[in-house]
């Protein structure tokens, strides 16, 4: 399904991000993989793809990065903007550094990347940007004040750089898990991962391959006439 089609995913070390680069290459993508740190024993054995270190935080480091990967790939037809962190406290409670990292990651990394990544998608013939938000960016969930305040932010990003770009056929979508099995979420207690999974109408959490087959799905032709929507999948978590 994407033969052909060079595809950046950030935040593909573990987790989400690298089921979605393994998804879309095992669909024929080639993949730039973009972590700020890749573990020491990675392993990607999934066709033609190259590593680039890059704290998405980081406006400079993003340009050169992506000059980088244009030079490498000659061209950008996918951006996966996946990277993110949380730092959860409650409101009363949360230091200026834990909002300020998270907002620096989640929501300034969003800018930084596609900013950096923009003119090359422009030159794609079918180009398409995926937003990886949170359905914490619709719903709200306390002591994620930082966290869903950058969630809303990309998703808010998301329909209006779709409303600039899906002229020229560029399309812009944003994705918004539930609770995912990651290493993001093992952080949870065993009483908090029973609390969500009430909330929950398939009644467990979610695969990171289950969140790359919707990538999958708005980076490749099948969605062509989708843009700027947000998709939640999250086992029936946000009905409304
Ligand atoms: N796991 C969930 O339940 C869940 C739910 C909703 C949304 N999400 C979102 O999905 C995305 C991936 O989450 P995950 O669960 O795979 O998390 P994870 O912690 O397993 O992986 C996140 C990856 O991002 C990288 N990263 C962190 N900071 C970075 C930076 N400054 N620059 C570049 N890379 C950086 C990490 O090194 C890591 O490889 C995040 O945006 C997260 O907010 C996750």
């Amino acid at each position: 399904m994407l033969r052909n089609k060079v595809c950046v995913v950030t935040g593909a070390g573990r987790g989400i991000g690298y089921e979605i680069a393994r998804v879309f290459a095992q669909n024929g993508a080639m993949i730039a993989l973009v972590d700020v740190r890749f573990p020491e024993n990675f392993h990607f054995p999934y066709g033609e793809f190259r590593t680039y270190e890059l704290d998405v935080a980081n406006f400079d480091q993003a340009q050169d990065v992506f000059k980088n990967i244009t030079d490498d790939f000659k061209k950008i037809d996918v951006l996966v903007n996946n990277a993110g962190i949380t730092k959860d406290n409650l409101l009363m409670r949360m230091k200026k550094e834990e909002w300020d990292s998270v907002i620096n990651i989640n929501l300034n990394g969003v800018f930084n990347v596609t900013r950096a990544a923009l003119r090359s998608l422009l030159k794609s013939e079918a180009g398409s940007i995926i937003n990886i938000a949170s359905v914490v960016g619709l719903m709200g969930n306390a002591g994620q004040a930082n966290y869903s305040a950058s969630k809303a932010g990309v998703i808010g990003m998301t329909r209006t750089l779709a409303k600039e770009v899906s002229s020229r056929n560029l399309r812009v979508n944003a994705v918004a898990p539930g609770f995912i099995k990651t290493d993001m979420t093992d952080k949870l207690n065993e009483k908090q991962k029973e609390a969500i999974i009430s909330q929950v109408p398939m009644s467990r959490l979610g695969n990171p391959e289950e969140v790359a087959n919707i990538c999958l799905f708005l980076a490749s032709p099948m969605s062509s006439y989708v843009t700027g929507q947000v998709i939640a999948v999250d086992g029936g978590m946000t009905m409304y």
